[in-house]
């Protein structure tokens, strides 16, 4: 018996020191919340301008996501960043999750600019990505990126010389991009696609899986630190139940993103709001954003009205009473979004300049019609209600329903 146990130690011994590539177990990588306001605009006005420019950047002629700029996120309202350090020694820089672009950038923030390092290489590359208002421009460098326990050699990494453009939040420095690497093409003189960081992890066998799981949380509080992504693998104790996944979408523009299939009824009667239609799943929206005739339908069913201040739909506590679930039908699951997830945190009204005691909704409008190929974006507003995952190796997306889809938080 004992010796039994030794042969199986010193096997396992063996296998340990053999030179196979031995994957990590996922590595999860915590998320600060940041809440900007001082952009001015509107809530609205914000994701609005973000799904013109996501819709823009591919253009349906194109077919896919070849010679686009991808739309970094700005001045989204509620922003992730994750701590990445980079170089050797490691500088630490503090980078918005964006699963809507794919380039991976420092430099946003002048007070803390990158300075090359044992690890540097400087590529000779020069990238120039345009968004909406602004533009950032620098060279592309290789330098090992450490994200929680993940060390990646050789991560293409833009440092920007100029950035223009409304970075707003303070002390942010630039773009984790973990959106589809097709994103990146046409971003550099060279033309090269980019590996992302998920790409990189994957390419060195640091991952269990070609996968990345996003987590957020329902929050009323500005300065929650509650999102989490996961390279590598799914966090179980992050959703229950089992995860339905989805294709990516073969329609653009949304088959450029991390983009999805979706109907959206509304109530117990089912009342169709969004026919089955394409759109996309995006770490970079505050809202839920919805195609407009859409949502001229949801105003008309809430009897919300539109407010001027904040740009959002407001209800009175009546018609709250009587606000009815929205039903995502998401690859033959139904998604149930509550009423209380649908209104916006009421102790964050006045950061977005409403009444302390007004009602709020989180469905927003596209300010397109449906049809055009990016018709819904699941921001936020969705995301901390249900678990997301990006596969990007099966190009597939998949969904569960966590502790917090039926809390009553707001
Ligand atoms: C995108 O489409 C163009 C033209 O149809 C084609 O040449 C290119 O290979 C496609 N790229 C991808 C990544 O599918
Ligand atoms: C990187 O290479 C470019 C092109 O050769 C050069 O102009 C630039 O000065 C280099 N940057 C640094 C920091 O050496
Ligand atoms: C930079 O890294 C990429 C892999 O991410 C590699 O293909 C490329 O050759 C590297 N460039 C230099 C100059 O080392
Ligand atoms: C980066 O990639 C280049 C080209 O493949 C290679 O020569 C170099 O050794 C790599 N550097 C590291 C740190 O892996
Ligand atoms: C916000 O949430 C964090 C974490 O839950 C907590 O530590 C902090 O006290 C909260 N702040 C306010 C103002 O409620
Ligand atoms: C809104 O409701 C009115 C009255 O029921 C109806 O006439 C109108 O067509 C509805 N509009 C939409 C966009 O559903
Ligand atoms: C909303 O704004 C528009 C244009 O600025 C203005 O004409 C309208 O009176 C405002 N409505 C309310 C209810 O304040
Ligand atoms: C998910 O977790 C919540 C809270 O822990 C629980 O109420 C719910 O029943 C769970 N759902 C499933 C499908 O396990």
């Amino acid at each position: 018996m004992l010796s039994q146990l030794f042969v199986a130690l010193s096997l396992v011994a063996f296998t340990a020191a053999s030179p196979v590539v031995i994957r990590n177990s996922p590595v999860t990588l915590p998320l600060a919340r940041r809440f900007n306001t001082n952009s001015g605009h509107t809530i609205a006005e914000i994701d609005q301008s973000r799904a013109k420019a996501l819709k823009a950047a591919v253009s349906p002629a194109a077919g896919n996501g070849s010679g686009v700029n991808p739309v970094p996120v700005t001045s989204s309202t509620v922003i992730y960043t994750a701590e990445v350090l980079i170089g050797s020694p490691p500088q630490t820089f503090n980078l918005i999750v964006d699963t809507g672009s794919s380039n991976t950038w420092v430099g946003a923030n002048p007070s803390n600019p990158y300075v090359p390092t044992a690890s540097s290489v400087n590529t000779t590359d020069i990238i120039l990505i345009e968004y909406g208002s602004g533009l950032f421009a620098g060279l592309e460098y290789n330098d090992t990126v450490a994200l929680g326990d993940l060390s990646i050699t050789n991560q293409t990494i833009g440092v920007a010389q100029f950035a223009l453009g409304s970075f707003s939040s303070e002390g942010v420095d630039g773009i984790l991009g973990i959106g589809p690497a097709d994103l990146t093409q046409s971003t550099t003189a060279s033309g090269d696609e980019i590996p992302t960081i998920t790409d990189n992890a994957w390419a060195l066998g640091l991952l269990e899986e070609y996968e990345v799981g996003i987590s957020f949380e329902p929050s009323t509080n500005s300065s929650d630190a509650n999102g989490q992504l996961t390279f590598g693998g799914v966090d179980n104790s992050k959703f229950n139940g089992s995860i339905t996944y989805v294709p990516i979408t073969s329609t653009a523009p949304a088959s450029g993103y991390v983009g999805i299939e979706q109907s959206v009824t509304y109530g117990s009667s089912n009342v169709p709001i969004l026919e089955f239609t394409s759109g996309i799943v995006d770490t970079g929206t505050t809202m839920l954003v919805i195609a407009s005739d859409a949502f001229a339908t949801y105003q008309n069913l809430t009897g919300a009205v539109l407010d001027n201040t904040t740009g959002l739909l407001k209800i009175t506590p009546a018609q709250y009473d009587n606000l009815e679930s929205l039903f995502f039908n998401i690859g033959g699951e139904t998604f149930e979004l509550t009423k209380n997830a649908q209104i916006w945190p009421r102790s964050l009204n006045s950061a977005i300049g409403g009444d302390a005691d007004s009602i709020y909704l989180i469905v927003s409008n596209l300010g397109t019609p449906s049809g055009e190929g990016l018709d819904f974006i699941n921001g936020y507003g969705f995301l901390q209600r249900f678990y997301a995952v990006y596969d990007t190796v099966n190009s597939r997306v998949g969904f569960a329903t966590t502790p917090f889809t039926f809390a009553e938080t707001n």
